[in-house]
């Protein structure tokens, strides 16, 4: 039998069902200054996450923590409902003092929200990347924004693997031509090729981009690149003899595979543009689970029709999410194929929810009682950006 992770009893015990469940009045602690509100925007996990308690980032399993929050005398609200003025996130963000938000359901706290957002101090992300947080807003109002580092970095570390690869060898088209009942090698091995002896580049070479090219060392790749503001410590670098590229340009040249491992901020948002899309090899494959926004969605479906890049995978997506006529969901290279987009899941595994739901319930117990973060999960301290990720400023 599988080991339960952390918050599962808890989850199997909490309340589910209707989209905004919160604390009724008689569970309230009699002292109501002890009392904070906690809002939590989560994905709707439907029939799943009634059968699947280890989905824990769901607005049905809410995080493992409704009742430890609530034996503190805390009021809980969770809701999945995050767009719109009427949306239960815009009602409740006016008194809440924590929010916790994914990035896989994202609630946009936006300038504006911010500023209604009387009572806010804390945001926390279960998981990894707030960019759907204005952190520039967080600073000025002094709200802290904390992420839960590390958690789910192996997850989308192998998603970039596996997506890499399954660009590279044509596996959808192929596996596509098997569900139709159809059988021509021919077809599909037009495109397919091998991993060894290519190029591989990312941009961004963090607690992620470093784990990608660290499992693509046994596939005997041509050379693995980075470009980032900063040389990685020299025995990093040594272990997977990888290679720092000043130059965006002159790096995404080189490259067979090209992988995004950068936070979105203002220095990255359209960083694959149409421009740098020239300056690829013709033919090469890229792979974003970073965010949507860093590249460019005309720009991306046009390069893949023209050939310009022989295949587009990744799950994230600009906005999410994503509309149903969004170009990402079905475009394809001249012959047919090229496409391994998915929804935004690569950092939300099983095994990443039991870590990303134990560190939120970690940083809000810090929290309430004021004691210290764990510094790699500051985003935003008290009135100043902590981490570099998010541009050097
Ligand atoms: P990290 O902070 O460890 O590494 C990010 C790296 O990007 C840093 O080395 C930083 O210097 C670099 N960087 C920042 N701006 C850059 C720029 N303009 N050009 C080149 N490099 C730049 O972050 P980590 O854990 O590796 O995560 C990276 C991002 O991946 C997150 O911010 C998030 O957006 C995304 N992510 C996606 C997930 C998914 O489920 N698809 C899950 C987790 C993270």
């Amino acid at each position: 039998a599988q080991a339960r992770p952390p918050g599962a009893r808890e989850a199997s015990l909490s309340q589910s069902g209707p989209s905004v469940s919160s604390l009724p009045s008689c569970f309230l602690s009699s002292d109501r200054d002890a009392s904070r509100q906690v809002l939590a925007i989560l994905y709707r996990g439907g029939e799943a996450a009634q059968q699947e308690p280890r989905l824990l980032g769901t607005i049905e399993n809410q995080l493992g923590i409704r009742s430890w929050l609530e034996s503190q005398g805390h009021e809980f609200i969770v809701s999945d409902d995050k767009e719109g003025p009427n949306s239960d996130f815009q009602k409740h963000i006016v008194d809440a003092e924590v929010l916790i938000t994914t990035p896989f359901h994202p609630g946009y706290l936006t300038r504006d929200l911010v500023e209604k957002a009387k009572n806010l101090k804390l945001c926390v992300t279960a998981g990894v990347g707030s960019d759907h947080v204005d952190l520039n807003a967080c600073v000025e109002k002094g709200i802290q924004v904390l992420e839960v580092t590390g958690s789910n970095v192996v997850s989308v570390a192998e998603h970039v693997v596996m997506s890499i690869l399954l660009l590279v060898r044509n596996f959808v088209p192929a596996h596509e031509m098997i569900e139709r009942g159809d059988w021509m090698v021919s077809e599909v091995a037009r495109n397919a090729y091998d991993l060894e002896g290519k190029v591989v580049g990312t941009i961004g070479c963090g607690r992620i981009g470093y784990r990608v090219l660290q499992r693509l060392t046994p596939f005997n790749c041509k050379e693995l690149l980075y470009f980032d503001y900063a040389d990685l410590p020299p025995d990093a670098a040594k272990a997977i003899s990888a290679r720092r590229v000043a130059d965006l340009k002159e790096m995404v040249a080189q490259c067979d595979i090209v992988t995004v491992n950068a936070p979105l901020h203002e220095g990255t948002r359209g960083l694959v543009n149409a421009d740098l899309l020239k300056h690829f090899k013709k033919g090469a494959w890229l792979v974003n689970t970073a965010r949507g926004a860093i590249c460019d969605k005309d720009a991306v479906a046009a390069a893949l029709k023209s050939g310009q890049i022989n295949g587009y995978a990744g799950d994230v997506w600009n906005v999410q999410p994503a509309p149903k006529d969004h170009p990402w969901r079905t475009m394809k290279n001249p012959i047919g194929g090229g496409n391994g987009m998915v929804p935004h899941y690569s950092g939300t595994t099983l095994d990443a929810q039991a870590r990303y739901a134990a560190g939120t319930k970690q940083i809000i117990e810090n929290y309430f009682s004021d004691l210290p973060q764990e510094p790699a999960n500051i985003i935003v301290g008290k009135g100043k950006y902590e981490s570099k990720a998010y541009g050097q400023r």
